[in-house]
């Protein structure tokens, strides 16, 4: 019996990289997934993997920045599993560039899915959570979000206000049973940063004092915790994921 046993996660931007390892990683202790992301073709496989572990899948394509799209996902993941019981804001993207060569459209896209994707979910969630009286939301921040970063005003932007929601969220929703934290992962190898060059990687690795990146599993041990009635008594939370790069 794993510690999901009965519960439904609702996990976003599950197609591929880190949202993948958070939906096999909470399916694996006994969590059914409602699995939203753009990639209708990738969320199929993540898909197939949650099933390969025995539990209920579902992908639901769904753009994170369309309120009403986000909203008619959840009314029928809703329907189709009768709880949602954690939710997990992943979907993300950067536009990176310096602040003075940065376009309107690299700022409003970036802003759009990181943080109005969580604000959408977020909302169109909780209200079946406050009738549930329970739930956990766990939010993919970034130590961008908390430390800032040349090049990426408008990632860091979005993540420091995904860390502002999560709290606000957590003051409003804590009596009635739902908790909210976050996680702000440092480096993980995934499709995001293998776009970066090998310079930048090195430059990473160099203050890292554990000297690797990170595992989309590294992350998705930790949202799993949180996810779970073993961080009963935290909430507001931000937990950070680096190798000891932000302490
Ligand atoms: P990824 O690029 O591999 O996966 C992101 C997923 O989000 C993709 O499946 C994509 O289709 C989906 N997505 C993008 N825009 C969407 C939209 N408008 N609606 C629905 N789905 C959408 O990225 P990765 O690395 O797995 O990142 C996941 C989260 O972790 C992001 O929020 C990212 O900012 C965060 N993060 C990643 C770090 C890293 O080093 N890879 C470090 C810190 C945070």
């Amino acid at each position: 019996m794993g510690v999901f046993e009965g519960k439904t996660a609702l996990v976003t931007g599950a197609a591929r990289g880190i949202g993948r390892a958070i939906a096999e990683k909470l399916a694996s202790e006994g969590a059914d997934l409602a699995l939203c992301d753009l990639d209708a073709d990738w969320l199929s496989d993540t898909a197939a993997a949650v099933e390969a572990l025995g539990r209920k899948a579902k992908g639901y394509t769904v753009d994170v920045r369309s309120t009403q799209g986000v909203q008619d996902a959840v009314s029928a993941i809703h329907a189709d599993f009768g709880s949602i019981d954690i939710l997990v804001n992943n979907a993300g993207i950067t536009k990176d560039t310096f602040l003075v060569r940065m376009s309107e459209e690299d700022w409003d896209s970036v802003i759009d899915v990181n943080l109005k994707g969580t604000f959408n979910f977020t909302k169109a969630t909780s209200k079946i959570m406050m009738k549930q009286r329970a739930g956990a939301i766990v939010n993919i921040a970034s130590i961008i979000g908390l430390i800032g970063n040349a090049g990426q005003c408008n990632y860091a932007a979005s993540k420091a206000g995904v860390i502002a929601l999560t709290k606000s969220a957590a003051k409003e929703l804590a009596s009635r049973g739902i908790r909210a934290n976050a996680v702000a992962p440092g480096f993980i190898q995934t499709k995001m940063t293998d776009a970066l060059s090998d310079d930048v990687k090195q430059k990473m690795l160099d203050v890292i004092p554990m000297s690797r990146f990170g595992q989309a599993e590294d992350v998705a041990n930790v949202v799993a915790f949180l996810s779970s009635d073993a961080s009963s008594y935290m909430t507001g939370q931000v937990l950070t994921i680096s190798g000891g790069m932000v302490m």
